[in-house]
């Protein structure tokens, strides 16, 4: 478990991070990089978000192409039916988890889907997707913790995650967990039993929620800063380039 303490600082080093200039390369949309061995355990900030991120959400899934959507969603799905599955979703009962960065772009979003079922009353379903620039870095498989110690907290007692044969990536990530997965020709079903919810896991997921409540609303009034700096820096060049035109 990651200690509160560990928590904590590794969000005031971040939030040190903000209030450096945004820079355009895909280096800079590094929240916190996956640890190298021997490295001190690091956090991503994953919150829970809810309907008025709505925009973002399909904005993200969105800027999927036809084979990440394939994966993600079992088909290639178009524009108009992710249009479709984001409206549909149900915030109130199902959880959204996303990573941003500093940007606020939503580089990474995961949906644990509480069954409907009355007889499946305590089986959740997880989708994720990664955007492809940020991949390797470790986000989907905390993701994936962070959905599994929700569910635990919400009383899920399994958890599925249905994938394509072919998508290493998201059968790694059930497999390390200790899922079984069961494959079905060009089709795979994981199943992950979850142990109850303890004080341990109530906890963690308080804090981890804070952190990253804490952590976005830095986010915001960092980009607010740069974006204000940038409208200052443009009303000024604007004015030299008027006096220059005008002077003599
Ligand atoms: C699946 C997906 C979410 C993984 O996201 P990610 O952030 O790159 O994953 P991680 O960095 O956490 O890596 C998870 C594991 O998969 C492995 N992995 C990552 N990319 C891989 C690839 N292309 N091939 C094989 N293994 C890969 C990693 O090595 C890691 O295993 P390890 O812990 O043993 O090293 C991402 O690839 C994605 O968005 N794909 C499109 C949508 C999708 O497939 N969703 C899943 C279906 S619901």
């Amino acid at each position: 478990m990651v200690t509160p303490g560990a928590f904590l600082k590794a969000s005031f080093h971040a939030s040190r991070e903000f209030f450096r200039p945004p820079v355009e390369t895909p280096e800079r949309d590094r929240v916190i990089t996956r640890p190298r061995p021997g490295d001190a355990p690091v956090m991503v900030p994953i919150r829970s978000i809810g309907p008025s991120h709505g925009e973002r959400i399909a904005a993200h899934l969105l800027s999927l192409d036809a084979h990440d959507r394939y994966l993600r969603f079992g088909y290639a799905a178009n524009d108009e039916q992710i249009r479709r599955y984001v409206s549909g979703l149900d915030f109130e009962r199902d959880e959204i988890f996303g990573i941003y960065n500093r940007r606020l772009e939503l580089i990474a979003m995961a949906h644990l889907a509480f069954s409907t079922d009355p007889n499946l009353k305590s089986c959740a379903e997880f989708g994720v997707s990664v955007l492809a620039r940020a991949r390797g870095r470790g986000y989907g498989a905390r993701l994936f913790d962070r959905a599994v110690m929700h569910a635990r907290n919400e009383g899920v007692d399994m958890m599925f995650i249905h994938a394509l044969s072919e998508n290493t990536a998201m059968l790694n990530i059930a497999r390390k967990a200790g899922a079984i997965i069961e494959r079905d020709g060009s089709e795979s079903e994981a199943y992950l039993k979850l142990p109850p919810a303890d004080m341990d896991s109530r906890v963690t997921e308080m804090v981890e929620e804070q952190i990253a409540q804490t952590d976005y609303r830095l986010k915001v009034q960092a980009k607010q800063f740069w974006d204000l700096l940038a409208m200052v820096q443009e009303v000024r060049s604007g004015v030299r380039d008027s006096r220059e035109r005008s002077s003599p």
